[in-house]
């Protein structure tokens, strides 16, 4: 038998970000993070992700609670593991795109407050979106991970992310992640990606996926024998269904075996321990759905993400029209491939998703057209995969001239203004940021902490821990 070569992979955690956001709608509070941050700083994950993506919003939001200060405590509490973040390119962790002085601001601030590696992605793997996020990730002493929105579909060939995988490393990232917001990556298909981007790159390869299609476990397998070096995985607790694979179970699979973790069973028993009474809660009170915690075959059948079924089963319910949904879901690919074939991933995945409802709802296709799809056509969200629909871009924008440069470039600097209009509430630096991105829920938040400061009693929003769409 030939000798295999020991090449262990690493492990970062979801449980603090991706897991609850994608069980629980983002409702986990600080205060139940905290208690075991001790326990788990002690584990060895390469990375904790705990940061960005919907937590910031949802954190402000549903919980009232300011995400900087959850950041602080975070850094406070783990002392040896990297923190790690979910960053939306040029949008942030908004749903448009920022000028390049509050993209700046913001990677230097998460930075400063304790966040060690920034996974940066854009929603149409434009990488001009990322290029003002890494540059300034670097400058500010950071690890810069970029992410490859993985999803299937005419322009996605091997080549196409052998090629991006290049341009990523020539950008001066560190890292490279594969992030498969879908599950539609399947063990052949990440055996055959793995060994592609590594024989294209030096860069060592995150894989980033849901288990909503059933195959995720299977893949981190292939994955790894193919010389992927990092797998996300979830605490048990908060793993399987729409979230990542479990990781006591990869640990265990792993163990003894080339690929071997060196992790803690034991210890890692102990923090599932912790969050089982944690998810308990939620099923108890509802915000954990049985549902999501299964198998859904459609993301595979439609290659939607399972965040974005639940929205379109949201929003048809919202307008009565619930019986609409496998038409919506078939207008969902021809509404991609007019906007050229984008990944589906936060915003590219709502736009396509609303107007999907919209061309079905309304009996004709783009006769409403929100602005977000006008801008897209417009190129302000940067360039997309393939040529769009020319007669439905004319439609939608009519005689608009399209961009093409980098859209950043267009955009006057946003921080001078924000800074004037937060002034009055402005109790930290990072405030500004916070306003800029979501700013009627940060104006909430400000007065609702100012009422606490003064001491009135204003009782906590009673969305607190209801099932709301994030
Ligand atoms: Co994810």
């Amino acid at each position: 038998m030939a000798e295999t070569v020991k090449k262990p992979v690493q492990i970062t955690e979801t449980v603090l970000r991706d897991a609850h956001q994608s069980l629980i709608a983002t409702r986990m509070t600080t205060d139940e993070m905290v208690p075991i941050i001790d326990k788990m700083d002690k584990i060895g994950y390469r990375a904790v992700e705990c940061w960005g993506g919907a937590t910031f919003d949802a954190a402000l939001r549903f919980l009232h609670e300011d995400p900087w200060d959850r950041l602080r405590k975070f850094r406070d509490g783990f002392k040896n593991t990297k923190l790690q973040m979910l960053f939306r390119g040029q949008n942030i962790l908004g749903y448009k795109p920022y000028p390049d002085d509050v993209v700046e601001y913001f990677v230097q601030k998460s930075i400063a407050n304790g966040i060690d590696v920034i996974r940066i992605f854009d929603c149409l793997n434009d990488l001009r979106n990322l290029e003002t996020a890494v540059k300034t990730t670097k400058k500010e002493g950071g690890e810069a991970q970029v992410a490859l929105c993985y999803t299937l579909g005419k322009a996605y060939t091997l080549d196409y992310w052998v090629n991006m995988a290049k341009e990523i490393e020539a950008m001066g990232a560190d890292s490279i992640c594969i992030k498969d917001m879908a599950g539609l990556l399947l063990p052949q298909a990440a055996t055959e990606l793995v060994t592609a981007l590594k024989s294209g790159s030096k860069l060592p390869i995150e894989l980033h996926t849901h288990y909503t299609s059933g195959a995720a476990s299977m893949t981190y397998m292939k994955a790894a024998e193919a010389g992927c070096d990092i797998l996300d995985c979830a605490m048990s607790p908060f793993a399987l269904g729409t979230s990542q694979p479990a990781t006591e179970v990869m640990v265990a699979s792993f163990a003894g075996t080339p690929y071997d973790t060196g992790l803690d069973l034991t210890a890692l028993a102990e923090i599932a321990n912790y969050f089982r009474p944690i998810r308990e809660k939620y099923i108890a009170n509802g915000l954990m759905n049985p549902k999501s915690l299964g198998v859904d075959i459609k993301t595979l059948q439609y290659q939607v993400p399972g965040g974005m079924l639940s929205n379109l089963t949201n929003q048809l319910k919202n307008m009565n029209a619930e019986d609409k949904f496998y038409d919506v879901l078939a207008e969902v690919p021809r509404v991609r491939e007019d906007m050229g074939e984008p990944p589906l991933v936060t915003p590219s995945s709502q736009i396509v998703g609303t107007q999907a409802v919209m061309n079905v709802l309304t009996g004709e296709r783009y006769k409403v057209v929100p602005q977000e799809s006008k801008d897209i056509f417009a190129g302000k969200y940067g360039k997309s995969t393939l040529p769009f629909n020319k007669e439905v871009q004319k439609k939608c924008i009519g005689d608009v001239e399209p961009i093409t440069c980098r859209p950043a470039d267009l955009l006057e600097p946003g921080l001078p203004k924000f800074e004037k209009e937060v002034a009055n509430y402005k109790q930290q630096d990072e405030d500004v940021l916070t306003y800029a991105l979501f700013p009627e829920v940060a104006l909430d938040y400000f007065k609702y902490r100012d009422a606490q400061n003064t001491g009135i009693d204003v009782k906590k929003a009673d969305t607190v821990n209801k099932a709301y769409p994030v």
